[in-house]
């Protein structure tokens, strides 16, 4: 979910500091990047070395240190992050910040950045309740700041009462649902197919084919981290499931079929997945015997219920958007044009793949993008890059469906 997002943590002087050090680990381990800044006080509770460690970046701490100052300004510090997090947060920093003063790098950051700013309070339960404190923080609630916690519980110095910082992944929950509010695609729903089918002959044996899913769990990824729920279903691939994404294994293209309509109603619907065109029309419940000196059997098929096809005239049920994939060896732009029309989808991505390409299992791909006004030729690129584009554009093209709408 924090996949790409630069985050700015505020280390102040508490003794719920040293939990900052998992607060770095969780959210560099869902993709974001940890920038620290620690006040004096908080070198007194964990040590520069460490949170540099955690966050494999260096620290910050210092004003007036030249060096600082040359490499990263305290304003572009400020500015180079999607979010401000200070946690611990000490009464004394909400101090400063209510009353706007900035004696030191974290809370002159904090007045100078133009990125919204989430608290996790932490001290004494006297100290909290203190009119002082509870006045700063109406302040800094009336101008937008925002707070996870604090708890109640046990404190480090033997009281019970509320002041507690909430615990790292609390911190991390209330991070994730910021992003996903603010999401392009927050809201919208998306059902993405990846990956081969497998068509049983017997109980044993099946026709597969060569895809490996990469694309397809690029594009759902893609999707979900920029805010939609995402619901992938997939057919046996080797690929991790992508972060944030309910997925749905499937094997054969009529298992697919069922896993996509029972997984409407949906805005968006990408069909990535190679699904077989024609399955055995017969699927025995034993293997098939070799018998000695008999001719080799003879397969009959028939065709597999067409998912693009099917959710593209879906009728209220149909996504807003449909996008389907032309993988053609020849007469790239022609065969997917018409494919776009014959399918009754909204776009399609048209991609080359004929062998000397590479595409099937590898890392790139090179792709049209047909809207049905443009064929947009895209440059060759890691099918994650592919994934980030297409997730774009139809961000772009849900945003002015909006505009117009009101
Ligand atoms: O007809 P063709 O297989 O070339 O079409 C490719 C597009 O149609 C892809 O988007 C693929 O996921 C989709 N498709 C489908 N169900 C099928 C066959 C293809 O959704 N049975």
């Amino acid at each position: 979910m924090l996949h790409g997002k630069r985050i700015l943590l505020i280390i102040s002087g508490g003794i719920a500091a040293y939990k900052c050090l998992d607060l770095i680990r969780r959210l560099r381990e869902r993709g974001a990047s940890v920038r620290c800044v620690l006040t004096d006080a908080a070198t007194q509770f964990v040590t520069p070395l460490s949170v540099s460690a955690l966050s494999e970046d260096r620290v910050y701490g210092d004003l007036f240190s030249l060096t600082d100052e040359a490499e990263m300004g305290h304003i572009q510090l400020s500015r180079d992050a999607d979010l401000l997090v200070v946690a611990p947060a000490t009464t004394n920093i909400m101090a400063k910040m209510a009353q706007g003063i900035g004696d030191d790098l974290a809370t002159t950051v904090l007045l100078a950045t133009d990125k919204d700013v989430l608290v996790a309070p932490s001290m004494n339960v006297r100290m909290w309740e203190h009119a002082a404190t509870q006045e700063n923080i109406t302040t800094l609630k009336s101008r937008g700041i925002r707070f996870a916690g604090p708890t109640e519980g046990n404190m480090a110095c033997g009281e019970f009462g509320e002041g507690r910082m909430v615990e790292p992944l609390e911190i991390v929950a209330e991070i994730e649902t910021y992003f996903a509010a603010s999401a392009p695609l927050a809201g919208r729903r998306a059902v993405v197919t990846s990956g081969p089918t497998l068509e049983a002959i017997d109980p044993v044996r099946y026709i597969a084919n060569r895809s490996s899913g990469k694309q397809g769990h690029a594009i759902a990824a893609a999707l979900a981290g920029m805010g939609a729920e995402t619901i992938l279903v997939t057919g046996p691939t080797s690929e991790a499931a992508p972060p944030g994404v309910e997925v749905h294994h499937i094997e054969s293209a009529r298992e697919m079929y069922d896993a996509c309509m029972s997984a409407l109603p949906a805005d968006i619907a990408v069909c990535a997945a190679a699904v077989a065109d024609w399955r055995p029309a017969e699927q025995g419940d034993s293997k098939i015997k070799k018998e000695h000196d008999a001719a080799p059997p003879r397969i009959e098929m028939i065709e597999n219920p067409d998912i693009l096809r099917t959710l593209s005239a879906a009728g209220n049920q149909r996504p807003a958007l449909v996008v389907g994939f032309a993988a053609e060896t020849d007469n790239l732009i022609e065969n997917a044009t018409s494919k776009r029309k014959r399918k009754g989808c909204d776009w399609i991505v048209a991609n080359d793949v004929s062998p000397e390409t590479g595409t099937f299992g590898g890392e790139t791909n090179t792709v049209h993008l047909i809207t049905g006004t443009d064929t947009e030729a895209w440059p060759a690129m890691r099918k994650t890059d592919v994934a980030d584009r297409l997730a774009e554009r139809i961000a772009h093209h849900f945003d002015q469906n909006t505009e117009a709408a009101e």
